[in-house]
Order: C-alpha cells, then structure tokens, then sequence
C-alpha cells in the first residue's frame, strides 16, 4: 500500500533554522492565562492523565457538544449521537474504515484535502475526483459519476487548500442526491466554524441535516477553530446507529481521544468559554487574512486570487505559468519562506501555491516583508 498524498505538505513543515513556514494550516494562538489556569487545573487533576477515558468520550463532554450542535443544527442532538475522537483525521479513519467494503467508491471534489485519499486507500475504498473547475456544472458532474460502487461522497466547506464553499442551491442538491441514491454524505467541518463573511454560518450543516437526514455524518475538529491542533481532539456526529458502529473502529484504532485534551475542552464548556474563544480566534484570523491579502496585493504580477471567505489558507494562481513545485522551491531557497505548491492537493491545483494565516501576525509580515523585496528588488536576495 503506498501512501504519499501529503508528503510535499509534510517535507515542508519541518521546521528549520531561519525558515519561515506559511506551509502548515496551524492556528498558532496565544491563549491568556484565564485559558492557560483551566488546562493547569486538568493536568493537576491525576485523572486526566492516567486514565482512559469512555471510549466514545466523556458523558459529560458529549453532553456539552451535543447541545452546542444542537444550536447549530436547530435539531435536538443527544450525547449518542456524538463520538468524540482523536481529532479530524482519526475521524476521517474510523467512518471510512466502517463505511466502505474493498472497492466501495468515494466522490470528492478538487482541489482536495490529500489524506482523504490516504485515508479511502487504507480502507481499500477507491476515490472519485470530481473537478470543481466547471463549477456551473459541479453537481450535474458528480451525478454521472455515482454508479452502483458509490458509498459516499465527502464534502470539505469551506475547504482545505481552496477556502471554497458551495451555494446553498448547490448543498441541497448533493444532500439530494446522497438521500436519494442512499449514499452518505461526510461532511468535513473541520473549517466550517471559520467562516468570516457570512449572516449564517451554520446554513450548510442545516441544509444537510434537513435533506441527508440519516446519511449526513459530520466530522468535526476543535484543531483550527480553537488553536489547538496538538491537543488531538475532534468528534463525530451521525445517527445514532451509525455512531455505535464507527465507535468500534474507534476503540480498535485509539481506545479514547486523549483525556487530558477532552477534559480541557470540558472546561472550556463548563466555564462558557468555548464559544467566545472561538470568536476571539475568528477575529484574529481575519486580520491575519486581511495582512496577508494586502500583501499579496503588491505581488498582483505574480499571483492572482480571491480573498478567503472560510478556512486558513489562500490559494493563489501563479500568473506566469510557472512550475507551482518548481517555485516554492526556489523561494524557499531565496527568501526561506516555506509555503506549499498546489500540486499537493491534486490536477486542479497545479499551479497554485497554498499560503496559510493561521501563522502570528509578525510571522507572516515577516515572511511576505522576504517575499516582495525578494520580487521587487531581486538583487537583495536573502
Ligand atoms: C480538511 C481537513 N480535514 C481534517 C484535518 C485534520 O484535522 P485534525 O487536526 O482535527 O485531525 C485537516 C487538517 O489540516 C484538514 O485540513
């Protein structure tokens, strides 16, 4: 079995002496001491380090979740309805691995995360790549693309590298077509909470539960939304069938999320601050994307791109045709700015390059300060 989808991504996320990396999608967040005092009290409490947690998670933290999606779904949630895992990725593994028999096909749209590759292929699963470049005719295209093999169809909103995000028309009819033809819809949140410029952010889960009803399953993480992608904490919403299935492979692959993280997040929760924190980090993003963006704007010879309205990431179009591996290459080597060619995320991304805000402020002033003196005057170079 060959597993190399991300790879590029990973060779460019080690961290180096002098390099700046714009390459990893990390929310790098200073929490306060508020926030820092609560983990503190978990790691002093023996519990949350010893011991295994209920392999579906704790009650009460599924309690917890399952209210807070129930406001975001506008449907009642119960704890059972919530399978609290290692994070987004483990997520990904445990419904794939129960979902799909050898062969079972999966639809995914490109520009794709490339672990959903990895992850269909280690559960012997085939993908179907769906190119989101003839947009008009997206839904039409995955239409002729289901066969009698479909098991499901993933959909990452807004997406990882791309920021994009469907229409609502477009939402309601891929949860047609999945109720319809009785295939899941899995729907990766895990950017779904950083949306920046929209009246209801919730719109695509709603459309979901409303018209995939049993077929929708969210795979949702705390990584991004809440900057704490070391901590390795995520979960799952499904029927409640469907959760008491996809826990076993849970259980075969990681017993529990890690407890000191779903104990944090507990007291995130009981201390009502879990949703405030959310929107401080937002807002943060924001800036870092307005930064980034008015940066980039100095550089319009070299790239052209659309402002991010979800996610971590600008993914920018190399005007002059270039090489996308070629050139983060080379920049790397002239600016020891590290960022990811596009070509990592599939066909569709080839000349791209992924850039991401999760990064500090100075940190990305630092390494765009390299990048336009580097193209505007060249004979500076690092
Ligand atoms: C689309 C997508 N899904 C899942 C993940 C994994 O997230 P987690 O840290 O929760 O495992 C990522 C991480 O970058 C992602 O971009």
């Amino acid at each position: 079995m060959k597993l190399i989808a991300s790879s590029e991504i990973k060779k460019r996320s080690i961290k180096q002496e002098g390099i700046i990396s714009l390459s990893q999608g990390i929310t790098e967040y200073a929490f306060d001491d508020e926030i820092k005092n609560l983990l503190i009290k978990c790691i002093k409490d023996e519990s949350a380090i010893f011991s295994y947690t209920e392999q579906s998670g704790i009650k009460q933290l599924r309690e917890y979740i399952a209210k807070w999606f129930s406001d975001k779904l506008r449907r009642n949630v119960d704890k059972d309805n919530i399978l609290v895992t290692n994070g987004a990725i483990t997520a990904l593994a445990c419904v794939f691995l129960t979902l799909l028999n050898p062969n079972d096909e999966v639809i995914l749209l490109s520009p794709y995360y490339p672990s959903f590759i990895e992850q269909i292929t280690l559960a012997c699963g085939k993908e179907i790549i769906i190119s989101t470049k003839e947009r008009k005719q997206l839904v039409e295209n995955i239409k002729k693309k289901i066969s009698q093999n479909t098991k499901a169809i993933i959909i990452n909103c807004p997406s990882n590298p791309a920021g994009m995000l469907l229409d609502k028309n477009e939402f309601q009819q891929i949860a047609e077509l999945c109720y319809n033809n009785k295939i899941f819809l899995i729907s990766d949140e895990t950017y779904a909470d950083l949306l920046y410029d929209n009246d209801d952010d919730d719109f695509a889960r709603n459309i979901f539960q409303q018209y995939a009803q049993e077929y929708y399953i969210a795979i949702n993480s705390f990584s991004k939304s809440l900057g704490i992608s070391g901590m390795r904490i995520g979960f799952i919403y499904a029927e409640k069938t469907i959760i008491t299935e996809i826990a076993k492979a849970n259980d075969a692959i990681s017993i529990c999320a890690p407890a000191l993280s779903q104990y944090f997040l507990l007291q995130l929760f009981e201390n009502d601050l879990l949703v405030s924190l959310m929107k401080k980090i937002k807002n943060e993003l924001i800036e870092r994307r307005d930064i980034l963006c008015s940066q980039l704007d100095l550089l319009h010879e070299l790239f052209s791109y659309k402002k991010p309205i979800g996610g971590l990431y600008v993914f920018a179009e190399l005007t002059k045709n270039e090489n996308d591996i070629f050139f983060c290459d080379n920049l790397l080597q002239t600016t020891k700015v590290s960022l990811v060619p596009g070509s990592a995320f599939g066909e569709d991304g080839k000349g791209y390059i992924r850039i991401s805000f999760g990064a500090k402020k100075e940190v990305i002033i630092e390494a765009m300060d390299r990048i336009v003196d580097c193209y505007k005057n060249p004979s500076k170079n690092i």
